[in-house]
């Protein structure tokens, strides 16, 4: 077996961290590989913000959802998806002019360049997780970003055309987080399809779900109200009040990036 597919292979969150920081030297070469990562029509629709002040990172634990590792992992990257860069650009570039004497409409950024932008940052951020990773650093993930989209664009000056998709804590993971044991995945039958999609009937989703029921429910028969993983993970997951927030977040910036307003120019640099 190849080193990288060892290395992705035993790949694991991690959300404790030993207190030794990330050298200015391991920090340069996470990034240069990270700039390499794939991006659409080269056009690198993501920006990184690395969260260095303390006071930022700690308002982050709450409006992340009250996680405290965040306050404690000594490197906290931030991906936007950002198509305000280029839409900048093209004012520079006198692009209104030109679409002017063509006698077309200057288009604005749209849905679909929204979810360009995002494939973008989120391919540089799994970059980065894995680079990392090869240089014996752990990460973890944190999708509550997507919430208080409101306090995001103002603790970060974020304009209108850049949207916090993800953000990735990271640091030398603690002995105990060393040991942890993988986390389950489904049987790849359920997730790899050829040629066509599949959906499934309950007894498929039995057998899907057997290993992870065992798991959480050992010999009860009820969690927390709930009879099954489906029910648990319902009312825990998707039917939280963080998954709420996150689609309320999600609609508020979706309306301020579609919105025909001059706030796009709000931010432009004098
Ligand atoms: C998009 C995304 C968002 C996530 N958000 C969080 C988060 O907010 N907090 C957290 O502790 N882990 C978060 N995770 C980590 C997942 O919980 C983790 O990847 C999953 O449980 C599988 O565990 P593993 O990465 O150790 O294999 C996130 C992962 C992804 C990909």
């Amino acid at each position: 077996m190849n080193q990288t597919l060892a290395l992705l292979l035993k790949r694991k969150s991690v959300r404790a961290y030993k207190s030794k920081q990330i050298s200015k030297e391991i920090k340069d070469s996470i990034l240069a590989a990270t700039l390499r990562a794939p991006t659409a029509g080269n056009m690198m629709l993501y920006s990184i913000i690395e969260v260095k002040d303390q006071a930022t990172k700690d308002r982050l634990v709450k409006t992340c959802d009250n996680q405290p590792f965040i306050a404690k992992a000594p490197l906290v990257l931030l991906f936007l998806a950002d198509y305000q860069r280029w839409y900048d650009y093209f004012r520079v570039s006198g692009v209104k002019q030109h679409c002017e004497q063509k006698k077309i409409a200057m288009r604005k950024p749209q849905e679909g360049d929204l979810f360009l932008a995002c494939c973008d940052a989120l391919i540089a951020a799994q970059t980065a997780v894995i680079v990392s990773e090869s240089l014996g650093i752990g990460s973890c993930y944190i999708g509550d970003i997507m919430e208080n989209y409101e306090t995001h664009k103002i603790l970060f000056d974020l304009p209108k055309y850049v949207f916090p998709i993800t953000l990735v804590c990271f640091g030398y993971p603690t002995k105990q987080q060393q040991k942890r044991t993988l986390t389950q995945r489904f049987d790849k039958k359920y997730i790899f399809f050829e040629d066509h999609y599949k959906r499934f009937e309950k007894e498929a989703f039995e057998d899907m779900y057997r290993e992870r029921q065992a798991q959480m429910f050992g010999k009860k028969k009820e969690l927390k109200g709930a009879l099954n993983v489906g029910q648990e993970m319902y009312q825990r997951k998707f039917d939280s009040g963080f998954a709420h927030e996150m689609n309320r977040s999600v609609q508020a910036m979706l309306r301020a990036w579609g919105t025909d307003d001059t706030a796009c120019h709000n931010n432009v640099p004098k």
